[in-house]
């Protein structure tokens, strides 16, 4: 059954989990293929951000957090829409949850595929680019690469402040990515290996040459859920509506609903984590 085409008032409900606005980049992806499901949105502002964060810290919060939206909705498949969380998450919440768990890591395979003069740009959080998972995936998939990472807690600010409406200077992000910009031979390729940064993508493109690729999960992750969706006969279908939970209420989460009501979220709760 096809869920994008029915009309059906039961409909399965994704949960879309991040730190903070970064899984709204993942979570408009998903909704172009499959505008018709229910949606939670679930971040976790109160520990914000998780890029310095510890494994056990980052682990036990989500396994809460899923925990307190399980009481409230029946979920049929979960996002991770985070790429920190996803590189030290995963297998153990497949073995904590029941339903499919889909994670979003840096697309260093894609990025492989596309660059032509070898070398590749990761952006990244110091979490992500310090962690094991990305030194296996370089590994596996880019090791004749040259790959050149960036750890900046200060570009996810700066995501975060430019959904709540701030203006983001271009010398900021020259100053944050300068490393990539004054290499003799520049990187074709760049990774946004955190779901904040296509939030930022035009200013990117505004500071970047016009050939370079610049390459994330969010596609990929969609074509999965799809995928999943289609293809799975058990998903638990209810009438939840889409609802959006975060862990502490602040000046800025009360624009959240007026910036996303026009995405599918017309109520924001906070949830005791
Ligand atoms: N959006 C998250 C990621 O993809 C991390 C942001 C944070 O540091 O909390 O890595």
């Amino acid at each position: 059954m096809k869920f994008s085409q029915t009309l059906n008032l039961n409909l399965p409900t994704i949960l879309i989990f991040d730190s903070g606005v970064g899984g709204l980049s993942i979570y408009r992806k998903v909704k172009k293929l499959l505008p018709n499901l229910n949606y939670i949105y679930a971040f976790d502002n109160a520990a914000f951000p998780y890029g310095k964060k510890s494994s056990e810290f980052i682990i036990n919060r989500i396994v809460q957090y899923i925990n307190q939206i399980e009481k409230k909705h029946k979920l049929s498949l979960v996002i991770i829409a985070c790429n920190t969380a996803s590189t030290v998450s995963l297998p153990i919440l497949r073995n904590n949850f029941q339903y499919p768990i889909i994670g979003v890591v840096p697309a260093i395979k894609t990025a492989r595929k596309l660059t032509r003069n070898g070398i590749i740009g990761l952006l990244a959080t110091e979490a992500t680019i310090n962690g094991n998972y990305i030194k296996e995936l370089i590994k596996k998939f880019a090791i004749d690469c040259k790959v050149i990472k960036i750890a900046s807690p200060e570009l996810v600010e700066l995501a975060e402040q430019k959904f709540y409406g701030q203006v983001i200077l271009k010398k900021e992000l020259i100053r944050i990515v300068k490393p990539l910009l004054k290499l003799k031979e520049s990187p074709d390729t760049i990774v946004l290996g955190c779901t904040h940064f296509p939030l930022l993508l035009t200013e990117f493109k505004k500071i970047f040459l016009d050939n370079i690729n610049f390459v994330d999960s969010g596609f990929a992750i969609a074509k999965r859920v799809v995928h999943l969706i289609n293809n799975d006969k058990n998903f638990f279908i209810t009438k939840n509506k889409s609802i959006a939970y975060c862990t502490k209420i602040d000046i800025k989460t009360k624009k959240f609903i007026t910036i996303m009501k026009n995405e599918g979220f017309n109520k924001l709760e906070k949830i005791t984590n």
